[in-house]
């Protein structure tokens, strides 16, 4: 009998997928899962999303739309009810007069995120972009063809980013600056008049601003802050914002944008050839989600807080960890600069790596963030298992 031999594939595959990674988040909830199915018990910091279920009236919301048929397609962009309904949310909040035109709905923030730089970033365009980052930012903006040219913040200064540090790497080829806040992962939080001083430098240089607020309902200072509320600065201005963090719907993928009009009508056209509109269901669940009572999201803020002032005090009490107090969003990022060297660990992904498999607690090292010194954790988990991850953490730590 002749063997059975694989065929082998000569797989080509497009310059645009090469220079893109898999998210760094993404492995290690995948790695975890793997050591879950051996029946290992994990505590799991890595995961990027709420421990809360979705309120019930927004799961009534949806369960209202499958039984009342709400089910073809709808208008690419969300229907006039949903953008009505995000435009009419910020606009209580913060103080903005978006236009049903400028809103549009897509399948999450990223999706959002996605398409805004399609659109606005070309082949050479110059994206400056705060250290840490998340992690989609810098591959979205390679698939585009751009550049990210890297700004380092402060971290004796809670992970600070000013105009004027961004003024610095502004070249003629700049097309973007990003914004984060509250930022994952460090949890920093802008000042207000911080944001506004880089929106106005911006718009005196003619450069675009997007700035991801897709916790700006976590923000744990007394300044709630969207640059939406700039009404005068908002012609190369476009906002981020998601469902996810805010209503704990990560899984029902429904985010927005908020840009001048040829923006979102650009957005419409790129996902009106692609996903086609955000499912039908989900978009009722979230007008739910915007225009029903808000007491959920306070209530949620502040058990962040509770969680919050509960890992940073832990973390904090573990011999050379140090940690700023983050401001927002449910993630510390603590410095573990101090471990490496040790034990044969160089990085922070050694770090992370053999906490996972020695100590079966996942965190996400810091080098998909852009930085080489720290781990992130999220805290959107019970006080509980926050006591049992940091009680694994101080042994694993303290035994190198
Ligand atoms: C900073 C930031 N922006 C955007 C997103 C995208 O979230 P989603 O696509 O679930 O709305 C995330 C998710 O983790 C995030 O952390």
């Amino acid at each position: 009998m002749t063997p059975v031999t694989e065929p082998t594939l000569a797989l080509k595959l497009t310059d645009r997928i090469n220079r893109i990674e898999p998210s760094a988040t993404l492995a290690v909830v995948n790695e975890a899962e793997r050591l879950r199915q051996q029946g290992i018990d994990v505590v799991d910091f890595g995961a990027g999303e709420p421990h809360f279920a979705t309120p019930q009236h927004i799961k009534e919301a949806a369960i209202a739309a499958i039984q009342g048929n709400f089910s073809k397609y709808t208008a690419v962009g969300g229907t006039a009810e949903l953008r009505d309904a995000i435009v009419h949310r910020h606009a209580v909040d913060f103080d903005s007069d978006y236009r049903r035109e400028e809103a549009i709905a897509c399948v999450g923030g990223k999706h959002a995120i996605f398409n805004a730089i399609q659109v606005l970033v070309d082949h050479g365009d110059e994206v400056i972009l705060p250290v840490p980052y998340w992690v989609s930012f810098k591959d979205i903006v390679r698939y585009a063809g751009g550049e990210c040219v890297l700004l380092e913040s402060d971290e004796s200064q809670g992970f600070r980013v000013t105009a004027r540090m961004i003024d610095r790497l502004i070249t003629p080829r700049t097309r973007l600056i990003i914004l984060n806040s509250p930022c994952n992962p460090s949890g920093a939080v802008m000042s207000p008049e911080g944001m506004t001083e880089v929106v106005r430098l911006a718009h005196e240089r003619g450069i675009w601003v997007m700035s991801d607020e897709c916790y700006v309902y976590l923000n744990y200072t007394d300044k709630r802050f969207s640059v939406g509320s700039l009404r005068d600065f908002r012609e190369r201005m476009i906002i981020i914002g998601s469902l996810s963090k805010t209503y704990a719907m990560t899984g029902w993928r429904l985010g927005y944008a908020l840009a001048p009009a040829p923006v979102t009508t650009a957005m419409q056209k790129l996902q009106s050839q692609s996903t086609s509109n955000p499912t039908s269901i989900v978009q009722k669940a979230a007008v739910a989600a915007l225009k029903g009572p808000q007491q959920c999201v306070t209530d949620m803020r502040a058990e962040y807080i509770r969680l919050r002032d509960h890992v940073v005090n832990g973390l904090r009490s573990i011999p050379d960890v140090k940690c700023t107090l983050p401001q927002g969003a449910f993630y510390a990022y603590p410095n573990i600069s101090a471990f490496l060297g040790r034990s044969g660990i160089n990085s922070p992904s050694d770090l992370a790596g053999r906490l996972l498999r020695e100590a079966h607690v996942a965190t996400v090292p810091g080098e998909g963030f852009g930085t080489r010194d720290h781990i992130r954790v999220s805290y959107a988990t019970s006080i509980a298992e926050l006591d049992r991850g940091l009680e694994r953490l101080r042994r694993f730590l303290s035994s190198l």
